[in-house]
């Protein structure tokens, strides 16, 4: 059966109505007419799973991926970029309840500082759309840019001259498991880490990647598809360096950093402009993305992170940057005296806030609080109770994750007078 594609779901999947169902068609674009062949029905909705465009809509662009439309990462490289931010307005808009603005990523390719490539029995590359097991060979990623080209074919060399097995998810059996690329996109230093099974590397390994600034050898001993493990060698150095504006950061393969290194500049600015007075607690702080950024400009900054490597590696880089940032192993639900900072920064996870915050925010009341948050549901969640004593003074969306549905939202609250 054919239909034209009216619109994009938030998922950023077309529909199409016909005969009087709706089916959300992936990777169409408003204007295109398909031919739904299979579909299979998931939370209420007919998702299709096998269709033809039959005639593609003229507000298509080019996709620059040659594997887009099959690999799980992008969906939306077909769609011009000034729709894809009003996609992620409108869904910003609808959790929040109120016009939200986004702001481009300053760049849509290469603009990705890490990418996680499996490698499979079923390829070496990303997950096939739609599967957990499978994956589409790639020969590189252009979201990441020019160097995962360098880096896949020195590992297709290393593995044609040593035939390592590759992991079979199934199975659980095979050797090489993943190959994660990160890249300090202004500092120009790369770092490569090789996820295995328990097993032997040749030494001549890092003989092949002898351009990169850091090579890893990490041991995944779980049947977990989780692309770390335990650290069990390293040639070159530790970590490798990005900088955002002013700031220089270290990057390890056992933390996290922003993936968008253009759009983070963007990120942590926007929170410098929104924060006030001088006191500022960074919860959630991580590495310290936006507590080292503060300080450097004159804030008093006290970052409070459940995970002791991430507060290890805030301290490092609070010393790299010269700025004294205390940085400590906390709970966001036992944070105390709220009210004696001048704004506090929250950076959940995708879950949001724990609710015993929320309360704790509501009782002892901080004049400001900053809420960066990349999930707009539980983002939407937590507003809604903290509406109660606060309002709204910005609310903002960054594009931090071209060509998918993601987006990073801002807001600045004022406790009501
Ligand atoms: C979205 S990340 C933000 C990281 C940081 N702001 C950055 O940009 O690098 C969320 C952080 O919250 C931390 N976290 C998760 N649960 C927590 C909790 N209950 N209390 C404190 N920190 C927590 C995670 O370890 C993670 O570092």
């Amino acid at each position: 059966m054919r239909g034209i594609v009216e619109k994009l779901d938030l998922d950023g999947m077309g529909i199409v109505k016909v005969e009087n169902r709706e089916f959300h068609v992936p990777f169409t674009a408003p204007g295109d007419e398909v031919e739904v062949k299979k579909w299979r029905r998931k939370k209420r909705r007919l998702i299709v799973t096998d269709f033809e465009v039959v005639e593609e809509s003229d507000i298509r662009v080019p996709p620059e991926c040659p594997y887009f439309g099959r690999c799980g990462g992008c969906a939306l490289q077909h769609i011009p970029y000034s729709e894809q931010l009003r996609l992620k307005s409108e869904k910003l808009s609808k959790y929040l309840d109120m016009e939200v603005e986004v702001l481009p990523s300053p760049r849509i390719y290469g603009h990705r500082n890490r990418i996680d490539v499996v490698l499979s029995t079923g390829g070496i590359g990303f997950r096939r759309r739609g599967t957990w097991w499978d994956a589409v060979d790639i020969e590189w990623c252009p979201v990441f840019g020019e160097s995962s080209k360098k880096v896949l074919k020195s590992l297709r060399e290393f593995m044609g001259d040593f035939k390592p097995s590759l992991y079979n998810i199934r199975e659980n059996s095979g050797f090489l498991r993943y190959i994660v690329i990160r890249e300090g996109k202004f500092m120009g230093e790369l770092m490569v880490n090789l996820v295995t099974s328990e097993g032997q590397l040749p030494e001549e390994f890092p003989d092949y990647f002898d351009y990169a600034t850091s090579i890893y050898w990490s041991v995944n001993r779980t049947k977990s598809d989780v692309s770390y493990g335990d650290i069990e060698r390293f040639w070159g150095s530790e970590f490798i360096r990005e900088r955002l504006d002013d700031v220089v950061y270290l990057i390890h393969p056992n933390s996290f950093f922003q993936t968008n290194s253009y759009g983070a500049v963007n990120l942590v600015k926007k929170v410098a402009e929104l924060v006030e007075g001088e006191r500022i607690l960074d919860l959630y702080s991580g590495v310290g993305t936006f507590g080292i950024y503060l300080a450097k400009r004159g804030f008093s900054v006290e970052g409070v992170e459940i995970n002791p490597f991430a507060v290890e590696m805030a301290r490092k880089n609070a010393d790299l940057n010269g700025v004294d940032a205390v940085f400590r192993v906390g709970e966001d639900r036992d944070v105390e005296n709220l009210a004696t900072y001048d704004t506090i920064v929250l950076d959940p996870p995708r879950a949001g806030l724990h609710p015993k915050l929320v309360r704790k925010i509501l009782k002892e009341q901080p004049k400001t609080v900053v809420y960066v948050s990349c999930n707009p549901a539980t983002l939407g969640g937590n507003l809604k109770k903290l509406l109660e004593k606060y309002e709204v003074e910005t609310a903002l969306g960054l594009d931090m994750f071209p060509h998918t549905l993601h987006v990073e939202a801002i807001l600045k609250l004022n406790l009501k007078v």
